[in-house]
Parts: structure tokens; C-alpha cells; sequence
């Protein structure tokens, strides 16, 4: 077929001409996600940003291509907030508790915040891409980690290759369908040869034979590998269904069907916090940082906002607009002169508690004894999950996530002593990993609920606060607006950051060009 062909052959199928001649090299690709600011649109005003985490400092760098004046306050002594890379030399303090400092050896670290980025998060890819920021994938669904549950039952108190576990469940639960729809039990309007289809589906999806049986699969996994000369392989045989079931399995099972989780996932390479820095390394003159607000107010040509500086001077600045990145915990304690519903609306989102610890060790076990390379393992510890670095694979030494909790369960974790949550890590980690005890080196462990300029994770809507709360949340109070992932339907992900503040740098926009 001739280009031409082509392309009338989509038109008169009614396909879109224009995706046509994109494809094929002739139209630009459609314009990326960026802010619509034009260059001299904000000759003359200035916006006053309130945090240097991905949302104000996006906000800052999209303004400044329209000649809008920024000044962006940071109460930490570091950019990104949230984006946080925790190497050796990187200090905390949580509410309440003891300073801290990592001492992982140079070049190995934990992002204590994000750590992975979806293929499909547009915003974030594409600052990646701007920046030529190096991305590496990121293994969030690895069959080779395991599942570990404590309880009782033939399979609790083990550990099971998440393959083996993922075939076996998938197999039954495919035998199940596949026996009841060859045997009419289905109540499902099927004609006979589309249920032969579907019979023929769920063959292939559960690896069963051909009388419709799973009785294990090499796609679980073999008890002795294929290999040279005679050794063909010894398939294990499957875990019992019941037994599966009993476990809980299904509580513990990966993410990996959410949108947000599903393969291919990113990291960028040497760091979450790359992205962090490569913005505020473009923006040096207008962060100022150990500026902790004090107060927000409106004035009749725009906002004030009152803070002190890293020298404890207390200090005021004025802006024709505000944008406010405060963590709605941080933000509902502030003098403000917000309207009733806006600060009724700041004060009722809930966030979340998490928690991680980077735990480092003298050699990489999981990849040397237990060939893991990435990955999560899940269990019904406290511990939760424990994430295997997808970077620097065959190196020495590594440092794992050795839990990553939430709610109750990072509650409980937070509330130990640095020690006591050392201990628990180690403790129920080296049910999994033996290897633990004898490799163990250093940790540094993050409690985001008691960071005093996070206060959480990320907000936590329920469909009562969307409905209730969150509309206000997305309309400026005067002049001043709030961005940040807890302005997005994309919390807890930098993408929610990033078009958060192109919305907020937008409406800005738009009002200031209806004004000229
Ligand atoms: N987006 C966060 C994560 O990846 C919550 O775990």
C-alpha cells in the first residue's frame, strides 16, 4: 500500500487523518503537556511559591518562561521535598524523635519517597527527557521475590516464589471457569462457540491441559532447572488450592494490575532525586531555603506571606499571586486568612502513614543465593514489603527497602525507637532472608507522618471528601492557589505534583492575560 493509500483508506474508514500522518512523519507529534504560558505574559508580576518539592518548583520554572518574577520559600535546606534520595551524609528529624544521619557507603542509597515512575505519567517522563535525566526500569513485579505469610496452614511460614504462587492461583481459578462454563453451569449468555473460545482463553491463561485440569506448569518454576546434556528439568509440583486460599494470598498480591503499577515502571538512574535537583539547579537565584512560612494573607494587589529564615530572622514578602505547595497538615496550622470553606476543606483531608527503611548490607544475597534482581517481596509482617534495588545489579555491596508500611502498621513501626524499628526490620526480615543477621551493615529509616514538613505520605481522599472538600481545594482563595498531588487525582505520584502546578501556573495565566 502507497502512503496515499493509506491514508485515504483512513479517512474513509473514518479514522483521524491527522494520527495517520503523524505516524507517519508528516505532522508534528501532538504538543507535550506543558502550561500555555507565552514569553513576556508575565512581564511585571511576581508569584510568590510556597515549597521547593516538584510541585512549586515546576510551577516556578513554567512561570519563569513567561517572564513571571518567582520566589520560591523551602523550609528544608534541600529541594524536593517528598523526592528525597537518602545517601550517606543525609540527615532527619521526626517529630519528637532523635536526629539522624544515613551512613550507607558513597554511591548506595534509598528514595525514601517515589521510587517509581509509570511509563504513562506523561509529566514526569517528559521532565525526565527535558533534563536528559537517565531512566532505568524499574522491576516493580519481579516472579522470582516471594511471598512470606506468618499464620497458620500448609503454606504459612515460608517462603513461596511469587511465580509459583501467581501460575498455581491463576491455573485453578482458570480450571474452575473453564469446568463450569464446559459444562453449562455458567449463567453467562454465551453462545456455544463463543463459550468454546473462552474455554480455549482460559486454557492458555492457566496453563491447563487439555481435559481442562491445572496440575502445575514450568511456568511456576522448576525444582531442578533445565539444563546441558540430560538434565531436562523437574517441573515442582503445585501448591494446593486450599491451601493458597487459606494462606490469604489474595490480600498480599501484587499491584501489578493497577494502572499506576503495571510494567514498564522507571527509576531514573542515581536517584529519585535527580529530578529534584535538575530543577533546582535551574532555578538557584529564586529558592530560598530554610524559609519556614509563618502566615499567609491576602492584600488588596495580591498575597503576604510572613516566615522565618534560616537565621530565625522573621521576614515578609508580597506577591501578586501565591502558589501554596504546603502539605494540607502543614498548611491547616497556619495563620491564614483563607475563607471559611477553604480552611474547612484543608483541615478535613486525611493523610497517609508510611514508612521505609533502607537497610544496607555487605553483599547482595538476594541476587547472589536467591537470584533476585528487583522486585518486591510482600508478607503480612509489619514489615509489609521489602524492595530489592533494580540499579547496580552484580554490584558489592546494596541497600534494600527493608520495610515499606502503611497505616496502623507504619504507626506502630514509627512509633519504635530508631533502634526498636532496626530490630523489627532485621528480625522479621531474616525469617526470608537467613542472610540478614550475618550482612547486616547500617539503616536509616523514614517516618513520613512524623517529617515535620510532610506530616504524611499523601492525602488520602475518601469519596465523602472528594465530594465534600476537594472542589474548593482546586479554586483559588483570591490570589493565592494551591498546587501539590493532593490537588490532583494522582496523589501519592510526582505526576500529581507536576500537572498540579501546570493547572495552578494555567489559571494564573489566564487571569493575568484577561487583565492586560
Ligand atoms: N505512589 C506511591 C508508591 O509508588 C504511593 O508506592
Amino acid at each position: 500500500m502507497t502512503r496515499r493509500e493509506f491514508i485515504l483508506r483512513v479517512a474513509r474508514q473514518g479514522g483521524a487523518v491527522a494520527g495517520a500522518l503523524t505516524a507517519l512523519g508528516h505532522l508534528p507529534s501532538p504538543p507535550k503537556r506543558t502550561p500555555t504560558v507565552r514569553r513576556g505574559d508575565g512581564q511585571g508580576q511576581h508569584v510568590v511559591i510556597l515549597g521547593a518539592g516538584l510541585a512549586g518548583m515546576a510551577a516556578a520554572y513554567e512561570l519563569r518562561k513567561g517572564g513571571y518574577r518567582c520566589t520560591v520559600l523551602e523550609a528544608r535546606d534541600r529541594p524536593g521535598g517528598r523526592c528525597w534520595t537518602v545517601r550517606g551524609g543525609s540527615t532527619a528529624t521526626e517529630h519528637g524523635g532523635p536526629a539522624q544521619t544515613a551512613h550507607f557507603d558513597p554511591g548506595l542509597y534509598m528514595n525514601a519517597g517515589p521510587a517509581r515512575i509509570p511509563q504513562h505519567h506523561e509529566t514526569t517522563v517528559e521532565y525526565c527527557r527535558a533534563f536528559n535525566i537517565k531512566l532505568d526500569v524499574f522491576n516493580n513485579d519481579n516472579e522470582s521475590a516471594y511471598y512470606y505469610l506468618e499464620g497458620e496452614g500448609d503454606l504459612a511460614n515460608q517462603r513461596l516464589r511469587a511465580r509459583a504462587v501467581e501460575t498455581d492461583l491463576r491455573g485453578y481459578t482458570a480450571e474452575l471457569l473453564a469446568k463450569a462454563i464446559d459444562q453449562n453451569q455458567l449463567d453467562a449468555p454465551l453462545s456455544e462457540a463463543d463459550a468454546e473460545r473462552l474455554i480455549d482463553y482460559l486454557r492458555r491463561e492457566g496453563g491447563l491441559s487439555p481435559d481442562l485440569f491445572y496440575r502445575g506448569s514450568t511456568r511456576r518454576g522448576y525444582t531442578t532447572p533445565p539444563g546441558a546434556g540430560l538434565q531436562k528439568g523437574k517441573m515442582a509440583a503445585p501448591y494446593d488450592l486450599a491451601a493458597l486460599i487459606r494462606c490469604g494470598f489474595g490480600d498480599e498480591y501484587s499491584d501489578a494490575y493497577a494502572f499506576n503499577q503495571q510494567p514498564t515502571m522507571f527509576e531514573p538512574v542515581g536517584g529519585m532525586d535527580r529530578l529534584a535537583y535538575a530543577f533546582a539547579d535551574r532555578l538557584s537565584e529564586v529558592i530560598t531555603y530554610g524559609a519556614r512560612v509563618e502566615g499567609i494573607h491576602k492584600t488588596p494587589g495580591g498575597a503576604r506571606i510572613t516566615y522565618r529564615d534560616a537565621n530565625e530572622q522573621p521576614q515578609a514578602i508580597e506577591g501578586d499571586y501565591c502558589i501554596c505547595t504546603l502539605p494540607l497538615p502543614v498548611l491547616a496550622e497556619l495563620p491564614t486568612d483563607f475563607s471559611p470553606r477553604m480552611q474547612a476543606a484543608i483541615e478535613a483531608i486525611d493523610y497517609a502513614s508510611t514508612g521505609k527503611i533502607g537497610l544496607q548490607f555487605s553483599r547482595r544475597f538476594w541476587e547472589e543465593d536467591d537470584h533476585i534482581f528487583g522486585g518486591v517481596t510482600r508478607t503480612n509482617m509489619d514489615i509489609t514489603q521489602i524492595w530489592y534495588p533494580c540499579h547496580d545489579y552484580l554490584s558489592a555491596k546494596g541497600v534494600l527497602v527493608g520495610y515499606y508500611n502503611f497505616g496502623e502498621t507504619a504507626e506502630l513501626m514509627a512509633d519504635r525507637s530508631l533502634d526498636g524499628r532496626r530490630e523489627r526490620a532485621l528480625a522479621q526480615g531474616q525469617k526470608i532472608h537467613p542472610q540478614y543477621t550475618e550482612c547486616f551493615e547500617t539503616d536509616f529509616s523514614v517516618a513520613w507522618h512524623k517529617l515535620p514538613f510532610s506530616r504524611g505520605g499523601w492525602a488520602q481522599y475518601t469519596e465523602e471528601t472528594r465530594t465534600k472538600y476537594y472542589p474548593r481545594l482546586v479554586e483559588p482563595d483570591g490570589p493565592i492557589y494551591l498546587a501539590g498531588d493532593h490537588t490532583s487525582y494522582l496523589t501519592g505520584w510526582m505526576a500529581g505534583a507536576f500537572e498540579s502546578a501546570h493547572r495552578a501556573v494555567d489559571a494564573i495565566q489566564t487571569r493575568v492575560v484577561s487583565a492586560n
